[in-house]
């Protein structure tokens, strides 16, 4: 049931608030609660595979960033499809995490079964309650988002950064990594239902912001570091629901060849949301403006330009989970710009909810 709201989409981005709380109920104090890790010894972890399609395959590639940050072990992202036809050394000293909504998807259960033949240590985050995935997994860790039946990702990949953020934080504890303002991170994910909350009220923006695109066929999406991750999944959900053609690009690639396309009325969504590397960021965005893109940027307070017309800022928040509130305005620009040009918002064209075949 849509209980009023007019899609699926629209219900379940609403829903994000609510079914963050439920992924993390029970699993902070002063500390990470998650049981089903405590008997992992990282001592014996050598490298850590993430692999993952598409939505999943974005928060994985947010796991790795903060793997990257915390733990002193190899840790790689891979798309499930490139990974099961690829040659990687995995091994009983091999930690593979795997992400999916549905615990269905083909690629992402081969690479799972083929990581199990080898004795890696398997770990899965599931939406879907027995499902293959989550059976053939050593240990699962759910996300509590319900339902999800719009074809494109949004409350199962918010609770899946969530979730994420968490498992992280663990394997830091138990791999005795001491984490650089573990207190305000903690904090800061729990005060995530009432952040997200918060961005609900911000739909109007993104709704004109969208608008921009009416007469647009392509958008272009720029972020640095923990922005790219967002600027893909931003992407993404552009391309799949509104069938403008998007395309995200590290900030910093934008000389090497992208910029090129920037023209008059170019839109270009950038995002400043992680302030050591913003005003890198602000000097590619001022770039596209003087080839004539019309820009818009979410950033974190504190980031300012003044060439930029179209600004919206996100809560204070760990720039760590900047990611989430980051990622209800992709979602709501995605979600207008689709409504406006009158596209089937929860079933796009071409795409199944379940990929179940290779
Ligand atoms: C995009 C989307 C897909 C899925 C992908 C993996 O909005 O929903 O990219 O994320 O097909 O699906 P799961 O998570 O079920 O393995």
């Amino acid at each position: 049931q849509k209980n009023g709201y007019e899609t699926f989409m629209e219900k379940e981005i609403a829903e994000q608030p609510f079914v963050i709380k439920e992924t993390l109920r029970s699993r902070i104090e002063d500390h990470i609660l998650m049981p089903e890790l405590d008997d992992l010894a990282m001592e014996d972890i050598h490298a850590i595979y993430m692999i993952a399609c598409g939505t999943a395959y974005h928060a994985s590639l947010y796991a790795q960033y903060l793997g990257r940050e915390w733990l002193s072990i190899p840790i790689q992202c891979v798309p499930a499809s490139e990974f099961r036809y690829g040659n990687y050394p995995v091994d009983e000293h091999s930690l593979c995490l795997f992400v999916s909504q549905s615990g269905e998807t083909a690629d992402t259960l081969a690479a799972l079964k083929a990581c199990k033949k080898k004795n890696a240590k398997t770990i899965a985050v599931c939406n879907v309650l027995d499902s293959s995935i989550s059976r053939i997994a050593d240990t699962t860790l759910y996300t509590c988002a319900g339902p999800e039946i719009a074809v494109a990702s949004t409350k199962a990949y918010t609770t899946q950064l969530t979730l994420l953020a968490c498992i992280m934080l663990k394997l830091a504890e138990l791999a005795k990594v001491e984490v650089n303002g573990y207190d305000q991170l903690l904090h800061d994910v729990k005060a995530l239902p009432e952040t997200i909350e918060s961005m609900l009220g911000m739909e109007e923006q993104m709704k004109e912001y969208a608008s921009f695109l009416k007469e647009q066929h392509d958008a272009y999406f720029i972020g640095r570091q923990l922005d790219y991750v967002s600027v893909l999944e931003g992407a993404l959900k552009l391309k799949e629901i509104s069938y403008v053609h998007a395309d995200a690009y590290y900030a910093g690639e934008l000389k090497h060849g992208p910029i090129a396309l920037i023209e008059e009325g170019t839109v270009v969504i950038a995002l400043a949301t992680q302030k050591d590397v913003a005003s890198k960021t602000i000097s590619n965005i001022e770039e596209t403006i003087a080839r004539g893109a019309n820009v818009i940027l979410i950033k974190a307070k504190g980031v300012h330009s003044d060439k930029i017309a179209h600004q919206i800022e996100i809560p204070d928040i760990h720039p760590y989970l900047a990611c989430l509130p980051a990622t209800i305005l992709l979602q709501q620009f995605a979600l207008w710009s689709a409504k406006e040009k009158g596209c089937n918002v929860d079933q796009p064209r071409n795409l199944a909810k379940s990929v179940t075949v290779e």
